[in-house]
């Protein structure tokens, strides 16, 4: 059986501050196989790479994304909040990420974090974006909004999606199929050898979050899934191999 990929979510977030270069770069000298990134749209229309709607609880500043412009959100430190040592750190634009990894030989997971607020075309810029950087091979998009994974499928259905859910369903892989998904991103806790049987059967990816305990990790790694999201690389390359 392969080993799961192993991918940073929101970078190495457990050694770093989360979604910033420094969690991208020690996600990639870890040995990560993929990073896991989230996406807002600011009042001027940029891909904003931050996990919450607003910038309170990451970095030294307050608001929503979604009423500031991308120099506002430039002048913020995401650093600072996490550790001195980050000082400095900054809020990134999609294409910034697109930047660090169009050469490297890894998975981006883009997490569209448009489930609260409806960002106008945020799934038109994604695309034209991965489109500009010729990276489609390489990205899987995620969301909590299944509505905008339709959409991304039927702007462009070679890009791979992947259905992030919480619940215990009935049947995701035949959720999966009808809304046309490449994969599933399952709260581990769903993980079942019914669900792996049946993802396989059907050719449907497992990428299952967020699996940070070395007990976790063991566990879900032997369960057949195709990738584990970690904020842990290091410690998931350790235990997985
Ligand atoms: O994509 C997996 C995971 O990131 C989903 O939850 O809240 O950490 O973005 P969240
Ligand atoms: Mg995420």
């Amino acid at each position: 059986m392969k080993r799961p990929l192993v991918i940073a979510h929101r970078g190495a977030s457990g050694d770093a501050p989360e979604n910033t270069l420094a969690a991208y770069k020690k996600a990639l000298d870890f040995g990560a196989d993929g990073i896991e990134i989230d996406i807002h749209l600011s009042k001027d229309g940029r891909l904003i790479v931050c996990h919450d709607e607003k910038v309170d609880r990451t970095t030294d500043g307050k608001g929503l994304i979604n009423d500031m412009t991308l120099r506002e959100i430039k002048r913020l430190d995401a650093g600072s909040w996490y550790g001195e040592a980050y000082r400095g750190e900054k809020i990134l634009v999609l294409e910034e990420v697109l930047d660090l990894l169009r050469e490297k030989d890894i998975l981006l997971n883009i997490e569209l974090k448009n489930g609260i607020i409806p960002y106008r075309q945020l799934e038109e810029k994604v695309l034209q974006r991965i489109k500009d950087y010729r990276m489609k091979e390489k990205i899987i998009i995620s969301s909590f909004n299944h509505t905008s994974l339709m959409k991304i499928k039927q702007l462009n259905q070679s890009i791979k999606t992947g259905v992030l859910y919480v619940a215990a369903l009935v049947e995701p892989w035949e959720y999966a199929k009808k809304i046309k998904a490449d994969a599933l991103h399952p709260l581990f806790y769903n993980i079942r050898p019914e669900l792996v049987r049946n993802c396989r059967q059907s050719s449907i990816d497992i990428n299952t979050f967020v699996v940070n305990e070395a007990i976790e990790l063991s566990l879900i790694s032997k369960l057949g899934v195709s990738g584990i999201i970690t904020n842990y690389p290091d410690r998931a390359r350790r235990i997985i191999g």
